[in-house]
Protein backbone atom coordinates (compact mmCIF):
# COMPACT_ATOMS: atom_id res chain seq x y z
CA UNK A 1 0.00 0.00 0.00
CA UNK A 2 2.67 2.19 0.29
CA UNK A 3 2.42 6.27 0.88
CA UNK A 4 -0.54 5.73 -2.44
CA UNK A 5 -3.61 6.48 -1.68
CA UNK A 6 -5.72 3.54 -0.31
CA UNK A 7 -9.48 4.93 1.26
CA UNK A 8 -9.77 1.46 3.00
CA UNK A 9 -6.40 2.03 4.45
CA UNK A 10 -7.07 5.67 5.70
CA UNK A 11 -10.35 4.49 7.36
CA UNK A 12 -8.61 2.07 9.58
CA UNK A 13 -6.19 4.58 10.44
CA UNK A 14 -8.58 7.25 11.39
CA UNK A 15 -10.43 4.05 13.32
CA UNK A 16 -7.36 3.67 15.30
CA UNK A 17 -6.94 7.52 16.34
CA UNK A 18 -10.46 7.45 17.29
CA UNK A 19 -9.96 4.19 19.66
CA UNK A 20 -6.94 6.06 21.02
CA UNK A 21 -8.63 9.81 21.55
CA UNK A 22 -11.77 7.15 23.18
CA UNK A 23 -9.51 5.28 25.47
CA UNK A 24 -7.47 7.58 26.79
CA UNK A 25 -11.13 9.55 27.40
CA UNK A 26 -12.42 7.03 29.16
CA UNK A 27 -9.81 6.68 31.80
CA UNK A 28 -9.30 10.72 32.28
CA UNK A 29 -13.58 10.26 32.67
CA UNK A 30 -13.07 7.34 34.64
CA UNK A 31 -10.75 8.53 37.36
CA UNK A 32 -13.10 11.76 37.74
CA UNK A 33 -15.70 9.59 38.18
CA UNK A 34 -14.36 8.01 41.03
CA UNK A 35 -13.41 11.72 42.49
CA UNK A 36 -16.40 13.42 42.42
CA UNK A 37 -18.60 13.09 45.96
CA UNK A 38 -21.01 15.42 45.41
CA UNK A 39 -24.39 16.11 42.33
CA UNK A 40 -21.92 19.11 40.29
CA UNK A 41 -19.41 15.98 39.13
CA UNK A 42 -22.33 13.68 37.43
CA UNK A 43 -21.66 15.08 33.85
CA UNK A 44 -18.38 12.97 34.47
CA UNK A 45 -20.02 9.27 34.99
CA UNK A 46 -22.35 10.68 31.87
CA UNK A 47 -19.71 12.07 29.16
CA UNK A 48 -17.91 8.48 30.72
CA UNK A 49 -20.57 6.37 29.69
CA UNK A 50 -21.08 8.12 26.44
CA UNK A 51 -17.27 7.97 25.68
CA UNK A 52 -17.39 3.77 26.61
CA UNK A 53 -19.94 3.01 24.48
CA UNK A 54 -18.36 5.42 21.20
CA UNK A 55 -15.82 2.59 21.77
CA UNK A 56 -18.32 -0.01 21.09
CA UNK A 57 -19.71 1.87 18.14
CA UNK A 58 -16.52 1.15 16.80
CA UNK A 59 -15.95 -2.42 17.22
CA UNK A 60 -17.61 -3.69 14.00
CA UNK A 61 -14.78 -1.03 11.96
CA UNK A 62 -11.71 -2.53 14.25
CA UNK A 63 -12.54 -5.92 13.61
CA UNK A 64 -11.70 -5.08 9.70
CA UNK A 65 -8.57 -4.03 10.65
CA UNK A 66 -8.00 -6.63 13.65
CA UNK A 67 -8.68 -9.68 11.30
CA UNK A 68 -6.18 -7.60 8.86
CA UNK A 69 -3.44 -7.36 11.42
CA UNK A 70 -3.99 -10.61 13.07
CA UNK A 71 -3.40 -12.18 9.30
CA UNK A 72 -0.06 -10.38 8.80
CA UNK A 73 1.14 -12.61 11.14
CA UNK A 74 3.48 -10.47 13.45
CA UNK A 75 5.00 -11.32 16.65
CA UNK A 76 3.41 -9.50 19.59
CA UNK A 77 -0.31 -9.91 18.46
CA UNK A 78 -1.70 -12.29 21.42
CA UNK A 79 -0.71 -9.12 23.28
CA UNK A 80 -3.57 -6.97 21.31
CA UNK A 81 -5.83 -10.21 21.82
CA UNK A 82 -5.24 -10.17 25.66
CA UNK A 83 -6.18 -6.14 24.84
CA UNK A 84 -9.21 -6.79 22.99
CA UNK A 85 -10.21 -9.40 26.16
CA UNK A 86 -10.18 -6.59 28.42
CA UNK A 87 -11.46 -3.88 26.77
CA UNK A 88 -14.32 -6.34 26.08
CA UNK A 89 -14.24 -7.21 29.44
CA UNK A 90 -14.38 -3.41 30.44
CA UNK A 91 -16.89 -2.66 28.82
CA UNK A 92 -19.13 -5.44 29.42
CA UNK A 93 -18.70 -5.08 33.19
CA UNK A 94 -19.28 -1.20 33.18
CA UNK A 95 -22.76 -2.07 31.35
CA UNK A 96 -23.61 -4.79 33.60
CA UNK A 97 -23.11 -2.33 36.91
CA UNK A 98 -24.74 0.89 34.95
CA UNK A 99 -27.65 -1.23 34.25
CA UNK A 100 -27.62 -3.13 37.82
CA UNK A 101 -28.27 -6.31 35.90
CA UNK A 102 -24.76 -7.73 37.49
CA UNK A 103 -23.69 -5.58 40.35
CA UNK A 104 -21.94 -8.45 42.43
CA UNK A 105 -19.85 -11.29 41.03
CA UNK A 106 -18.65 -13.86 43.56
CA UNK A 107 -16.70 -12.10 46.58
CA UNK A 108 -16.05 -8.55 43.84
CA UNK A 109 -18.33 -5.62 42.66
CA UNK A 110 -19.17 -5.53 38.85
CA UNK A 111 -17.27 -2.37 39.35
CA UNK A 112 -14.20 -3.52 41.22
CA UNK A 113 -13.62 -5.54 38.12
CA UNK A 114 -14.08 -3.55 35.50
CA UNK A 115 -11.80 -1.21 36.98
CA UNK A 116 -9.23 -3.77 37.34
CA UNK A 117 -9.75 -4.94 33.60
CA UNK A 118 -9.29 -1.64 32.63
CA UNK A 119 -6.03 -1.55 34.78
CA UNK A 120 -4.48 -3.81 33.50
CA UNK A 121 -4.97 -3.55 30.16
CA UNK A 122 -3.14 0.13 30.42
CA UNK A 123 0.11 -1.51 29.72
CA UNK A 124 -1.16 -3.54 26.79
CA UNK A 125 -2.75 -0.64 25.38
CA UNK A 126 0.30 1.58 25.68
CA UNK A 127 2.38 -1.26 24.26
CA UNK A 128 -0.33 -1.95 21.52
CA UNK A 129 0.11 2.05 20.55
CA UNK A 130 3.86 2.08 20.17
CA UNK A 131 3.95 -1.18 18.83
CA UNK A 132 1.28 -0.63 16.08
CA UNK A 133 2.11 3.03 15.53
CA UNK A 134 -0.33 5.40 13.47
CA UNK A 135 0.97 8.47 12.62
CA UNK A 136 -1.65 11.31 12.67
CA UNK A 137 -1.81 13.27 9.30
CA UNK A 138 -3.22 16.74 8.84
CA UNK A 139 -5.96 15.17 6.66
CA UNK A 140 -7.34 13.63 10.10
CA UNK A 141 -8.76 17.65 10.45
CA UNK A 142 -10.10 17.55 7.55
CA UNK A 143 -14.01 18.50 7.26
CA UNK A 144 -15.53 14.93 5.94
CA UNK A 145 -13.01 13.37 9.09
CA UNK A 146 -14.37 15.60 11.56
CA UNK A 147 -17.74 15.26 9.98
CA UNK A 148 -17.14 11.52 10.64
CA UNK A 149 -16.14 12.34 14.30
CA UNK A 150 -18.80 14.33 14.94
CA UNK A 151 -21.56 11.25 13.83
CA UNK A 152 -19.15 8.76 16.03
CA UNK A 153 -20.05 11.17 18.84
CA UNK A 154 -23.77 12.16 17.88
CA UNK A 155 -24.26 7.96 17.43
CA UNK A 156 -22.32 7.49 21.62
CA UNK A 157 -24.80 9.59 23.29
CA UNK A 158 -27.70 8.19 21.01
CA UNK A 159 -26.33 4.87 22.40
CA UNK A 160 -25.89 5.68 26.11
CA UNK A 161 -29.61 7.59 25.69
CA UNK A 162 -31.04 4.78 24.51
CA UNK A 163 -28.99 2.41 27.20
CA UNK A 164 -30.32 4.29 29.35
CA UNK A 165 -34.21 4.43 28.51
CA UNK A 166 -33.94 0.80 28.19
CA UNK A 167 -33.18 0.32 31.98
CA UNK A 168 -35.76 3.25 32.72
CA UNK A 169 -38.88 1.24 30.64
CA UNK A 170 -37.76 -2.00 32.18
CA UNK A 171 -37.16 -0.98 35.62
CA UNK A 172 -33.89 -2.45 35.68
CA UNK A 173 -31.84 -1.73 39.11
CA UNK A 174 -29.53 0.77 37.36
CA UNK A 175 -32.77 3.20 37.50
CA UNK A 176 -31.99 3.75 41.10
CA UNK A 177 -28.32 4.41 41.49
CA UNK A 178 -26.53 7.45 42.19
CA UNK A 179 -25.16 10.47 40.60
CA UNK A 180 -21.60 8.17 41.28
CA UNK A 181 -23.52 5.36 39.46
CA UNK A 182 -23.36 3.84 42.95
CA UNK A 183 -26.23 1.19 43.70
CA UNK A 184 -27.88 1.65 46.70
CA UNK A 185 -27.12 -1.22 49.83
CA UNK A 186 -28.15 -1.65 53.38
CA UNK A 187 -28.97 2.69 53.96
CA UNK A 188 -30.11 2.76 57.69
CA UNK A 189 -29.03 -0.75 58.62
CA UNK A 190 -25.48 -1.08 59.07
CA UNK A 191 -25.24 -4.78 59.58
CA UNK A 192 -26.90 -4.76 55.62
CA UNK A 193 -24.27 -2.42 54.34
CA UNK A 194 -20.90 -3.72 52.93
CA UNK A 195 -17.45 -3.92 54.15
CA UNK A 196 -14.83 -2.86 51.99
CA UNK A 197 -11.14 -1.80 51.89
CA UNK A 198 -9.25 0.19 50.14
CA UNK A 199 -6.88 -2.08 47.88
CA UNK A 200 -4.78 -4.49 50.43
CA UNK A 201 -5.85 -2.93 53.46
CA UNK A 202 -7.39 -5.09 55.91
CA UNK A 203 -9.21 -5.60 58.99
CA UNK A 204 -6.96 -5.03 62.03
CA UNK A 205 -7.15 -6.45 65.30
CA UNK A 206 -7.43 -3.82 67.92
CA UNK A 207 -7.83 -3.85 71.79
CA UNK A 208 -10.32 -1.70 72.69
CA UNK A 209 -9.15 -1.11 76.27
CA UNK A 210 -5.50 0.05 75.00
CA UNK A 211 -6.69 1.74 72.44
CA UNK A 212 -5.45 6.18 72.04
CA UNK A 213 -6.72 8.19 69.50
CA UNK A 214 -3.21 10.62 69.49
CA UNK A 215 -3.50 13.79 68.56
CA UNK A 216 -0.86 16.08 67.63
CA UNK A 217 -0.03 19.64 65.91
CA UNK A 218 2.65 20.39 63.24
CA UNK A 219 5.80 18.88 63.69
CA UNK A 220 4.43 16.14 65.41
CA UNK A 221 3.80 18.35 68.66
CA UNK A 222 1.55 15.74 70.92
CA UNK A 223 -1.38 17.62 71.92
CA UNK A 224 -3.61 14.91 73.55
CA UNK A 225 -4.15 11.18 73.48
CA UNK A 226 -7.51 10.09 74.13
CA UNK A 227 -9.50 6.71 74.82
CA UNK A 228 -12.54 5.70 73.51
CA UNK A 229 -14.53 7.21 76.96
CA UNK A 230 -12.93 10.60 75.81
CA UNK A 231 -14.83 10.44 72.14
CA UNK A 232 -17.99 8.63 73.60
CA UNK A 233 -18.18 11.95 75.95
CA UNK A 234 -19.85 13.81 72.82
CA UNK A 235 -22.85 13.79 70.81
CA UNK A 236 -22.34 15.12 67.57
CA UNK A 237 -25.04 13.13 65.08
CA UNK A 238 -24.84 13.42 61.23
CA UNK A 239 -26.91 11.94 58.45
CA UNK A 240 -23.98 10.94 55.37
CA UNK A 241 -23.95 8.58 52.45
CA UNK A 242 -21.29 6.76 52.52
CA UNK A 243 -20.52 5.68 48.47
CA UNK A 244 -17.84 3.70 47.71
CA UNK A 245 -16.31 3.47 44.80
CA UNK A 246 -17.04 -0.44 44.63
CA UNK A 247 -20.02 1.10 43.40
CA UNK A 248 -22.94 0.99 45.97
CA UNK A 249 -23.78 3.41 48.86
CA UNK A 250 -25.51 3.59 51.49
CA UNK A 251 -27.38 6.42 53.93
CA UNK A 252 -26.71 6.22 58.03
CA UNK A 253 -27.11 8.22 60.84
CA UNK A 254 -23.18 8.27 62.28
CA UNK A 255 -23.02 9.47 65.98
CA UNK A 256 -19.13 10.35 67.76
CA UNK A 257 -17.16 13.53 68.05
CA UNK A 258 -17.03 16.48 65.38
CA UNK A 259 -13.50 16.35 64.24
CA UNK A 260 -12.76 20.08 64.85
CA UNK A 261 -13.79 19.43 68.70
CA UNK A 262 -10.78 17.86 69.07
CA UNK A 263 -8.14 19.83 66.98
CA UNK A 264 -8.86 23.21 69.10
CA UNK A 265 -5.51 23.49 70.82
CA UNK A 266 -3.09 21.87 68.14
CA UNK A 267 -4.87 23.28 65.21
CA UNK A 268 -3.85 27.33 66.75
CA UNK A 269 -0.25 27.37 65.38
CA UNK A 270 0.11 29.34 62.39
CA UNK A 271 0.41 28.43 59.30
CA UNK A 272 -1.56 25.50 59.92
CA UNK A 273 -3.03 24.18 56.28
CA UNK A 274 -4.21 20.64 56.87
CA UNK A 275 -5.15 17.77 58.93
CA UNK A 276 -3.67 14.10 58.07
CA UNK A 277 -6.12 11.41 59.47
CA UNK A 278 -4.34 7.65 59.98
CA UNK A 279 -5.50 4.47 60.38
CA UNK A 280 -4.41 1.57 62.55
CA UNK A 281 -3.63 -0.14 59.14
CA UNK A 282 -1.05 3.07 58.12
CA UNK A 283 -3.62 3.82 55.34
CA UNK A 284 -4.24 7.65 55.64
CA UNK A 285 -5.95 10.47 53.50
CA UNK A 286 -5.34 14.59 54.29
CA UNK A 287 -8.01 17.44 54.24
CA UNK A 288 -8.27 20.90 54.17
CA UNK A 289 -7.94 22.73 57.62
CA UNK A 290 -11.76 24.17 57.27
CA UNK A 291 -13.16 21.03 56.54
CA UNK A 292 -12.41 19.55 59.67
CA UNK A 293 -15.56 21.76 60.83
CA UNK A 294 -17.55 19.27 58.41
CA UNK A 295 -15.72 16.12 59.40
CA UNK A 296 -16.60 13.76 62.40
CA UNK A 297 -15.23 10.82 63.98
CA UNK A 298 -17.98 8.65 64.32
CA UNK A 299 -17.49 5.48 67.07
CA UNK A 300 -21.54 4.68 66.72
CA UNK A 301 -23.58 4.24 63.54
CA UNK A 302 -27.48 4.01 63.57
CA UNK A 303 -26.90 4.17 67.56
CA UNK A 304 -24.88 1.06 68.01
CA UNK A 305 -21.17 0.85 68.14
CA UNK A 306 -19.54 0.60 64.79
CA UNK A 307 -18.28 -3.01 63.97
CA UNK A 308 -14.97 -4.16 63.30
CA UNK A 309 -15.18 -3.94 59.59
CA UNK A 310 -16.91 -0.48 59.79
CA UNK A 311 -13.95 0.67 61.63
CA UNK A 312 -14.24 -0.05 65.17
CA UNK A 313 -13.70 1.81 67.83
CA UNK A 314 -13.90 4.69 65.65
CA UNK A 315 -13.57 5.97 61.63
CA UNK A 316 -14.16 8.77 59.70
CA UNK A 317 -17.17 10.52 58.27
CA UNK A 318 -16.71 12.87 55.52
CA UNK A 319 -19.92 14.06 54.03
CA UNK A 320 -19.95 14.64 50.14
CA UNK A 321 -16.58 12.46 49.57
CA UNK A 322 -16.28 9.00 48.26
CA UNK A 323 -15.44 6.10 50.77
CA UNK A 324 -11.85 6.22 50.13
CA UNK A 325 -11.78 9.57 52.30
CA UNK A 326 -14.06 7.63 55.08
CA UNK A 327 -10.72 6.25 57.45
CA UNK A 328 -11.88 3.53 59.36
CA UNK A 329 -9.81 2.28 62.65
CA UNK A 330 -8.37 6.06 62.96
CA UNK A 331 -5.53 5.93 65.73
CA UNK A 332 -3.56 9.67 64.74
CA UNK A 333 -5.16 13.18 63.45
CA UNK A 334 -2.38 15.41 62.43
CA UNK A 335 -2.67 19.01 61.66
CA UNK A 336 -0.24 19.94 59.94
CA UNK A 337 1.34 22.85 57.02
CA UNK A 338 1.39 20.54 54.44
CA UNK A 339 -1.33 21.52 52.06
CA UNK A 340 -3.80 19.21 51.69
CA UNK A 341 -3.42 18.26 48.31
CA UNK A 342 -0.13 16.83 48.80
CA UNK A 343 -0.65 13.20 48.39
CA UNK A 344 -1.65 11.14 45.16
CA UNK A 345 -5.28 11.72 43.97
CA UNK A 346 -6.46 8.33 44.71
CA UNK A 347 -4.18 6.00 47.73
CA UNK A 348 -1.60 3.73 46.49
CA UNK A 349 -1.49 1.31 49.36
C1 LIG B 1 -10.06 -0.81 21.90
C2 LIG B 1 -8.77 -0.84 21.77
C3 LIG B 1 -8.04 -1.70 20.75
C4 LIG B 1 -8.10 -3.05 20.54
C5 LIG B 1 -8.95 -4.03 21.33
C6 LIG B 1 -7.21 -3.37 19.47
C7 LIG B 1 -7.00 -4.67 18.95
C8 LIG B 1 -6.22 -4.97 17.86
C9 LIG B 1 -5.98 -6.29 17.34
C10 LIG B 1 -6.55 -7.57 17.94
C11 LIG B 1 -5.17 -6.18 16.25
C12 LIG B 1 -4.64 -7.30 15.34
C13 LIG B 1 -3.39 -7.96 15.92
C14 LIG B 1 -2.13 -7.15 15.78
O1 LIG B 1 -1.85 -6.58 14.71
O2 LIG B 1 -1.40 -7.06 16.78
C15 LIG B 1 -4.89 -4.78 16.07
C16 LIG B 1 -4.12 -4.24 15.05
C17 LIG B 1 -3.77 -2.93 14.97
N1 LIG B 1 -4.12 -1.92 15.84
FE1 LIG B 1 -5.37 -2.07 17.41
N2 LIG B 1 -6.62 -2.23 19.02
C18 LIG B 1 -7.09 -1.19 19.79
C19 LIG B 1 -6.74 0.13 19.68
C20 LIG B 1 -5.79 0.61 18.81
C21 LIG B 1 -5.26 1.96 18.83
C22 LIG B 1 -5.67 3.03 19.83
C23 LIG B 1 -4.37 2.04 17.80
C24 LIG B 1 -3.50 3.19 17.36
C25 LIG B 1 -3.69 4.44 17.65
C26 LIG B 1 -4.34 0.76 17.12
C27 LIG B 1 -3.58 0.46 16.01
C28 LIG B 1 -3.53 -0.76 15.39
C29 LIG B 1 -2.78 -1.03 14.18
C30 LIG B 1 -1.99 -0.02 13.35
C31 LIG B 1 -2.93 -2.39 13.89
C32 LIG B 1 -2.32 -3.16 12.74
C33 LIG B 1 -3.29 -3.24 11.59
C34 LIG B 1 -2.66 -3.95 10.40
O3 LIG B 1 -1.60 -4.56 10.54
O4 LIG B 1 -3.26 -3.90 9.30
N3 LIG B 1 -5.21 -0.08 17.78
N4 LIG B 1 -5.54 -4.06 17.07
C1 LIG C 1 -10.79 1.50 28.86
C2 LIG C 1 -11.31 1.98 29.92
C3 LIG C 1 -12.81 2.01 30.21
C4 LIG C 1 -13.89 1.78 29.39
C5 LIG C 1 -13.89 1.39 27.95
C6 LIG C 1 -15.08 1.97 30.20
C7 LIG C 1 -16.37 1.82 29.74
C8 LIG C 1 -17.51 1.93 30.51
C9 LIG C 1 -18.86 1.69 30.06
C10 LIG C 1 -19.27 1.28 28.65
C11 LIG C 1 -19.69 1.91 31.12
C12 LIG C 1 -21.22 1.80 31.12
C13 LIG C 1 -21.79 3.16 30.97
C14 LIG C 1 -23.28 3.16 30.91
O1 LIG C 1 -23.83 2.28 30.27
O2 LIG C 1 -23.88 4.07 31.50
C15 LIG C 1 -18.87 2.29 32.24
C16 LIG C 1 -19.34 2.61 33.50
C17 LIG C 1 -18.56 3.06 34.55
N1 LIG C 1 -17.18 3.14 34.57
FE1 LIG C 1 -15.95 2.71 33.05
N2 LIG C 1 -14.70 2.31 31.47
C18 LIG C 1 -13.32 2.34 31.52
C19 LIG C 1 -12.54 2.64 32.59
C20 LIG C 1 -13.00 3.04 33.84
C21 LIG C 1 -12.17 3.46 34.94
C22 LIG C 1 -10.64 3.48 34.92
C23 LIG C 1 -13.02 3.83 35.96
C24 LIG C 1 -12.72 4.36 37.34
C25 LIG C 1 -11.54 4.62 37.81
C26 LIG C 1 -14.38 3.63 35.50
C27 LIG C 1 -15.53 3.90 36.23
C28 LIG C 1 -16.82 3.67 35.80
C29 LIG C 1 -18.00 3.96 36.58
C30 LIG C 1 -18.07 4.59 37.98
C31 LIG C 1 -19.10 3.56 35.80
C32 LIG C 1 -20.57 3.61 36.21
C33 LIG C 1 -21.27 4.68 35.47
C34 LIG C 1 -22.75 4.58 35.60
O3 LIG C 1 -23.25 3.80 36.41
O4 LIG C 1 -23.43 5.30 34.85
N3 LIG C 1 -14.33 3.15 34.21
N4 LIG C 1 -17.54 2.30 31.85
Amino acid sequence: MGRRYDPRSVAGRRTNLALLVLLAGALVTGALAFAIGTGGGRWAVIVHGVVGLGIVALAPWKSVIARRGLRRGRGGRWASVVLAALVALTVATGVLHATGILVRVGGLTAMQVHVGAALVGLPFALWHVVARRVRPRRADLSRRALLRAGLLAGGSVLSYGALEAVVHVTGLPGVDRRFTGSHESGSFDPAAMPVTQWLDDAVPTIDEPEWRLAVSGPAGLAVASLALADLEGHDDRVTAVLDCTGGWFAEQEWSGVRLDRLLWEAGRAVGVRSVLVRSATGYSRRFPIEDAARLFLATRVGGRPLSAGHGRPARLVAPGRRGFWWVKWVTEVEVGTTPWWWQPPFPLT
